[in-house]
């Protein structure tokens, strides 16, 4: 599975950028191989259109916002958030009807910006804690990855990378599995488990926990295609949700979006302590990720990956995702 061998993973909303980073300007984007480009209209309100002019193909982020509408830089042709073609300064010889690029679905939540290329199949994960006064949000992470985003979010749902990936961090020394339960949702599953790890000295701070020994409960939920929101309990009480949205930008490259959800308060541990703890675990992860291949075959016939118990919850993902693009 390449990106580009789907085409119904359009049919997804994906997490582009922070709120605040969209603004009166024209911000250009890759997504699913398809340059398009963002800007907030004259209401405030998220657009996104195709990234080119339909006279001489230039890119309309070069351009500027008027009115809450793009123009192009080259010869001015002015496009609303709809895509319509709102203004041509000049005499234009022929006018087709539609008159327009292109136009995405755009939606803000989560204190991010979203984009489906097509009509989406399923609506934006549902994180409760977000209204929740009980819980901050500390956002965490924008960033390319050189990986399929198939793997990385198989990755946050494989216990046997732990021992090895994560042994200078939480990772006990003990290669072998704990029980898990897999629970199959209408959008992706639910994985529980509950293991041991360990709380060395430069990572206590981000848990406000002493012992040089902890457990935690994950439950872990994917979404497809490519989202996880992971809620992991420490005896304690301490909840960090690990919200992790991974966009496809082509078949090499995938933006890795995160944040957290935690039921403690900034004077409890610092946002700067909880990201600094993520950061050094996230590389871990990375540096791995980055080694693997771009394809993953989602059955034999593109490919062959050999399997182990650990790998079903990689291997129902496979399996949905392969389901939906046969009905679709
Ligand atoms: S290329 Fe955009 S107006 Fe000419
Ligand atoms: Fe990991």
């Amino acid at each position: 599975m390449l990106p580009s061998g789907y085409p119904i993973l359009k049919r997804f909303w994906y997490c582009i950028a922070p709120s605040a980073t969209i603004s009166d300007k024209p911000f250009p984007f890759t997504l699913l191989g398809e340059a398009i480009v963002l800007w907030r209209d004259s209401e405030g309100r998220v657009r996104a259109v195709k990234d080119r002019c339909l006279h001489r193909t230039a890119k309309l982020s070069l351009g500027t916002i008027e009115n809450g509408n793009i123009v192009c830089p080259y010869h001015g042709w002015t496009f609303s958030g709809t895509g319509q073609c709102v203004r041509v300064p000049q005499d234009v010889i022929e006018k087709p009807n539609p008159f327009g690029v292109p136009a995405y679905h755009c939606a803000e939540r989560y204190n991010h910006v979203w984009v489906a290329l097509e009509d989406p199949i399923h609506d934006i994960p549902e994180i409760a804690e977000f209204s929740d006064a009980g819980y901050r949000q500390v956002i965490e992470f924008r960033e390319v990855w050189s990986a399929n985003p198939q793997r990385i979010v198989e990755n946050s749902f494989d216990p046997a990378h732990i021992a090895f990936v994560h042994k200078n961090s939480f990772g006990t020394s003990d290669p072998s599995i704990d029980p898990f339960t897999l629970t199959e949702t209408e959008d992706g599953f639910i994985f529980e488990n509950d293991i041991r790890v360990l709380n060395p000295e430069h990572m206590k701070d981000a848990l406000a926990i002493e012992e040089d020994e902890t457990r935690r409960h994950s439950y872990n939920r994917f979404y497809l295609p490519f989202s996880r929101v992971g809620r992991i309990v420490y005896p304690t009480g301490l909840e960090n949700i690990l919200c992790t949205f991974l966009t496809p930008i082509d078949d090499t490259r995938t933006q890795f979006i995160q944040w957290v959800m935690r039921n403690d308060t900034e004077a409890e541990v610092s946002a700067e302590k909880v990201i600094a703890f993520d950061r050094l675990i996230t590389n871990e992860d990375k540096d791995i990720l980055e080694s693997t291949d771009f394809n993953v075959p989602l059955d034999n016939s593109e490919g062959v990956e050999l399997h182990m118990v650990a790998d079903r919850p990689g291997m129902l993902m496979r399996k949905m995702l392969r389901r939906l693009a046969q009905a679709g």
